[in-house]
């Protein structure tokens, strides 16, 4: 399958590089695609880099992993006709950093990230994923308590079942948990703070959730 990521950083290329390993085509997109080079030699020409324009139009499925205060001038800048009748997983949090505080969600109790992606890409299935976890468990996450719990939320089943199965192939086999609607997403996008926050206090950045059920 053809997978465009939105975003250079770190969440970015941990998705390019785990879909990449599955035998995925990948297109990463930056409004610098120069600065992939390096990342896209290093991936021995398994992952493409491109504008957002041009990984949005390369993707059967897009993945949104960007700053999200620079979300919606990402999408402007892809096109959001390039998403159309797609499922776009969107991995944003809606972070608020101030100096000399913790960060904060910049929106939320009646409204989300996901749902703001979904309002930008009226025409696309925005799925809500990997927003509770750290991009170095994105992939084959590696803990004693076996795969921590993916949340997803969004309006469409089916963008939500191929969506379900790319993050299965990446090592969260039966770890898939559908909350229900794109508007979960203001529960999901605070479990994040809950992460940042543990992390902050910890100094310690390997912890991951997990729903225990009997
Ligand atoms: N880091 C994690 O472990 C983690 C885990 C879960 C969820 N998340 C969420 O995933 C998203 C990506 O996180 P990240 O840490 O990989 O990177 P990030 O630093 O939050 O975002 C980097 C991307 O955002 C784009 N960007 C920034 N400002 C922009 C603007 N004004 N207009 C257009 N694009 C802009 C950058 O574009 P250029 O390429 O052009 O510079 C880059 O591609 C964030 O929303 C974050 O909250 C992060």
């Amino acid at each position: 399958m053809k997978i465009g990521i939105l975003g250079s950083g770190d969440v970015g290329k941990a998705l390019a590089r785990g879909f990449a390993s599955r035998n995925h085509e990948v297109m990463i997109g930056s409004r610098e695609p120069e600065k992939l080079q390096e990342f896209v030699i290093e991936q021995n020409g398994r992952v493409r880099g491109g504008t957002f324009e041009e990984a949005a139009k390369f993707g059967e499925v897009v993945a949104i992993a960007t700053l999200f205060a620079g979300t919606k001038h990402a999408i402007d800048l892809a096109g959001p006709a390039n998403f159309a009748g797609k499922p776009v997983i969107d991995c944003t949090n809606p972070l608020k950093f101030e100096e000399g505080k913790m960060p904060e969600l910049s929106i939320g109790f009646d409204n989300s990230a996901g749902e703001e992606v979904q309002r930008w890409l009226p025409d696309s299935r925005v799925v809500k994923a990997f927003n509770i976890i750290g991009n170095q468990f994105m992939v084959d996450p590696q803990l004693p308590g076996g795969p921590p719990t993916m949340f997803i939320a969004g309006n469409d089943d089916g963008a939500k079942k191929m969506v379900t199965q790319l993050i299965e192939s990446l090592g969260w086999q039966g770890a898939v948990s559908d909350l229900g609607g794109i508007e979960e997403s203001r529960y999901l996008e605070p479990m994040c703070i809950v992460w940042v926050h543990y992390g902050m206090r910890t100094g310690s950045w390997d912890h991951a959730f997990k729903m225990l059920t009997k």
